[in-house]
């Protein structure tokens, strides 16, 4: 088995081959003069491959064509696709008429490169019937327990109803109590929480979710926990994207720390995400 990577992801590729005991293998990438991308695989693959793909910034799902293309010209039997953050998983219906569904349209063209597919904590698991081919995606919250295990958390709390299995299964390994917001969105970067009677005075809290985009859910989540007494506030997400001034947003409301995984490679990726996409591989090799 190998596990093969993009240059940058030469250290993930390096932790999934410890996992599952495959060789690491780094493709060489260039751009034509043009932008076009260039790959190569200069390795004498056989079997199976497990190729990480990461798909930010956008022209990276080109590269994820080209990768599994050369995977297969260089022996490759079968290709499993590791994507760490699987983007595009929101749209995954047309809201409105003559949008496109970008899910369908961004899993069908991954499914014609490759044979199967593994994610960490896709935000929308039904998104992955789109894809033609065993589909999986494996949770972080081992890997987020193991980060917050080191910060005595007295309560883990989710913050909306969506996610709340993620934030029971945090508490769950952490051995303490958990619970979730009420959520309503306002807006892109607005959103509204209903005030819950919970008793977080003199607390630490984590609030877990999947995705931290604005910091808008973060950091209205963390006003009103410091407002009702808790001593700290830490947030942990698995993916990272911060944007439209998400580090100022969560600064500003006083976020104690902010946690995420590297699988988007951000200042703030403390939490390994090769744990979680070692046992993605492991589950869609069986399905
Ligand atoms: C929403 O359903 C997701 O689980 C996250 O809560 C959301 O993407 C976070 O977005 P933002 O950081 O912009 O509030």
């Amino acid at each position: 088995m190998h596990a093969i990577t993009s240059p940058e992801r030469g250290g993930l590729g390096q932790q999934l081959a410890e996992h599952v005991g495959a060789s690491s293998v780094v493709y060489e990438r260039e751009a034509f003069p043009d932008g076009e991308r260039y790959v190569r695989i200069e390795a004498d693959l056989h079997g199976e491959v497990a190729l990480v793909a990461d798909l930010r910034p956008h022209d990276a799902v080109v590269e994820a064509l080209l990768a599994a293309d050369a995977a297969r010209e260089a022996g490759a039997a079968t290709v499993t696709l590791l994507v760490p953050y699987l983007a595009y998983a929101r749209q995954d219906r047309a809201f409105n008429p003559g949008e496109a569904v970008s899910s369908r349209a961004v899993l069908h063209a991954l499914a014609s490169a490759a044979d199967a597919l593994a994610t960490v904590d896709v935000h929308n698991p039904r998104v992955l019937s789109f894809f033609q081919g065993p589909a999986v995606s494996e949770q972080a919250a081992p890997e987020i327990a193991d980060v917050l295990g080191q910060r005595s958390v007295d309560l883990v709390l989710a913050p909306d109803a969506g996610a709340r299995d993620r934030a029971g299964a945090v508490a769950g390994a952490l051995g303490c109590p958990s619970d979730h917001l009420e959520k309503t969105r306002i807006s892109s970067t607005e959103v509204q929480m209903k005030a819950k009677e919970l008793d977080v005075s003199g607390a630490t809290v984590a609030i877990v979710d999947d995705i931290i985009s604005t910091g808008g859910t973060m950091a209205t989540a963390t006003g009103q926990l410091l407002e009702a007494g808790a001593d700290r506030v830490l947030v942990a997400a698995t993916h990272g994207l911060f944007v439209s001034g998400a580090d100022k947003r969560l600064d500003e409301a006083g976020v104690d720390e902010v946690l995420v995984a590297d699988t988007i490679v951000t200042d703030r990726s403390v939490i390994p995400c090769a744990g979680a996409l070692a046992r993605g591989w492991q589950q869609a090799r069986e399905a």
